[in-house]
């Protein structure tokens, strides 16, 4: 079998994974397409499912993580008839499946969704946050900085799918659907505010 370079083990040992992903759902051996492809099962079972639990509120959707517009892509064909708000720093999708500028939210997320928030606030059905890193930390520190100015974008009884845990003290965590793949991903339903 052909060796891996001497840094990929390395890593390996350090228990740092390559692609990012939460690792406890899926063996130590699992290869890096499995990987990949739990993960992308992932998605779109919960990506589905939000669309069910959505279907009868009324506003947009947010995409957090543009990326290579994979999971954008599905989320234009469940909501065909909604404004889907996209964000990244940077794009790197394939022309055809970048969003029209107006719909498109360019830089950190902590300074576009804090932009949002005036123009969004509480009107969100659903937010997908495809933003996680290999960086663990820093990922925390995002969300915790993110998290609260989701809470102001969602509506009552909306959904968030995300791949990194967050929370808020009226989101309600929800089951993963039985046709998720072993990925670490979570739901949250939110609940009414308080006035
Ligand atoms: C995992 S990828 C998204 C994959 C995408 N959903 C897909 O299905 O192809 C994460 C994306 O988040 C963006 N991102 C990460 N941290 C960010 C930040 N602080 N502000 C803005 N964009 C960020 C990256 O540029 C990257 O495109």
């Amino acid at each position: 079998m052909r060796q891996h370079p001497e840094s990929w083990r390395e890593m390996r040992a350090r228990g740092k994974r390559l692609d990012g992903g939460d690792s406890d759902r899926v063996a130590e051996d699992t290869s890096l397409l499995q990987r990949m492809i739990e993960r992308l099962v992932t998605q779109r079972a919960c990506l589905d499912l939000a669309a069910e639990l959505v279907a009868r509120l009324t506003g947009p959707v947010v995409e957090l993580g543009l990326g290579k517009a994979r999971t954008y892509d599905h989320l234009c064909r469940l909501f065909p008839h909604r404004d889907i708000l996209v964000f990244d720093r940077e794009i790197h999708a394939p022309p055809a499946y970048v969003p029209d500028p107006a719909y498109l939210y360019l830089g950190d997320f902590r300074d576009t969704v804090r932009e949002a928030v005036e123009q969004l606030h509480a009107k969100v059905v659903l937010l997908h946050a495809d933003i996680g890193s290999t960086n663990r930390e820093r990922d925390r520190q995002l969300v915790d900085e993110l998290a609260p100015l989701i809470d102001e974008l969602m509506c009552d009884h909306g959904v968030v799918v995300s791949d990194r845990e967050m929370q808020r003290p009226r989101w309600e965590r929800l089951s993963l659907p039985a046709t998720a793949g072993a990925w670490n991903y979570y739901m949250y339903r939110t609940r009414k505010r308080d006035r």
